[in-house]
């Protein structure tokens, strides 16, 4: 079977700033689930993203459900913390402000890499929950840190298992590792958009990524612009729009005034040459990508809802991507 988006039980979507990571996570999740798989869609920088995709106000520390077969999740930093000593060590939920702000600060400056086992563990402890028979959740969607910032993210386990030879911090990172470099449990899903330097930096990811020993899942292309013109009018119209369009005006006898055709053509010509672009990118992409490539539309709106997830949830089981 071809590998898909939801080949491993944890799919972890990231990219370049702003290419549609989040949307990605959204639509994905959504995919899963009418596909028939219980998924968990996780945040974990506290922005917020994800909630208004699935038309809610707020994804909190609390799973909540978002939509059919869709659960939610924001991994707050302090409160796995909190979670987390609370349950190795016995410390009380409602530790006093001051020993909690502490160890928040320990957690946060003395070691770094313990703050991102403590997201990530909050994963794994979701990726292994089961109930009844089975696993709680067949996928698990994580809107993950951006891919400049994801080589760290991910080797944080492997840093503090090399520092701390036992105890619960150490099976706590053992746990991680297991999870992230286990290709039928850990899958990064890079996103990127048909443009030169989001692809350049999807295909230095993925050699990174690759170097460290992360399987990588299909790339997905977010943001591809419909075909709107046949290629010889697109060549015409990268090359002279205006003349282009005023030449056929006249032949289909509609009458434009000089100024219609000049903004028609400016908008003509930039759409043809962005189209250009866009398909170079992809070349370009394929060419250096070894991995399955899933496309998603632009889509032409100001906001985005469930009314636009829906779509590009559509669209990736059309494709069979998940
Ligand atoms: N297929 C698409 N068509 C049109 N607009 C899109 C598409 N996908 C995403 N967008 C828009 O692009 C912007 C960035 O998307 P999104 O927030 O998902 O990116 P991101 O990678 O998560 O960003 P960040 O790095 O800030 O977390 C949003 O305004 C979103 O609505
Ligand atoms: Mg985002």
């Amino acid at each position: 079977m071809a590998p898909t988006l939801a080949s491993s039980r944890v799919a972890i979507v990231s990219g370049k700033g702003g290419v549609g990571k989040t949307t990605v996570a959204a639509a994905l999740a959504t995919a899963a689930a009418r596909a028939g798989k219980r998924v968990l869609v996780i945040e974990v920088e506290q922005r917020d993203g994800l909630a208004p995709l699935f038309g809610a106000q707020h994804i909190g520390y609390e799973e909540r459900r978002l939509a059919p077969g869709v659960h939610g999740l924001s991994v707050v930093p302090d409160e796995a913390l909190v979670e987390y000593l609370y349950l190795f060590y016995g410390i009380g939920r409602f530790v006093r402000p001051l020993a909690k702000s502490k160890a928040i600060e320990f957690a946060t400056h003395t070691a770094p890499g313990l703050r991102d086992i403590l997201l990530i563990g909050k994963v794994k402890e979701a990726e292994r929950r089961r109930t009844g028979g089975g696993y709680t959740y067949d996928l698990l969607v994580l809107d993950a840190p951006p891919t400049g910032r994801l080589p760290r993210f991910l080797s944080a386990p492997r840093s503090v298992a090399e520092l701390v030879k036992s105890g619960p911090i150490r099976q706590q990172a053992q746990g991680v590792l297991d999870m992230v470099f286990d290709p039928k449990r850990s899958q990064v899903v890079l996103v990127t958009t048909p443009e030169e330097m989001p692809v350049r930096e999807t295909i230095e990811a993925a050699q990174t990524l690759t170097q460290m020993g992360v399987a990588l899942g299909p790339v997905v292309l977010n943001g591809v612009y419909p075909r709107s013109f046949t290629p010889a009018a697109e060549r015409a119209l990268a090359r002279d729009a205006t003349g282009a369009i005023a030449n056929d005006a006249r032949t289909i006898g509609v009458p434009l005034e000089e100024e219609a055709v000049s903004v028609l053509g400016s908008v003509a010509s930039t759409q043809a040459r962005r189209a250009r672009n866009q398909r170079s990118a992809i070349r370009e992409l394929g060419a250096e990508l070894v991995q399955p490539q899933v496309t998603l539309p632009y889509l032409f709106t100001e906001r985005f809802g469930p009314r636009e997830i829906g779509p590009l949830a559509a669209a990736l089981l059309a494709q069979e991507a998940v």
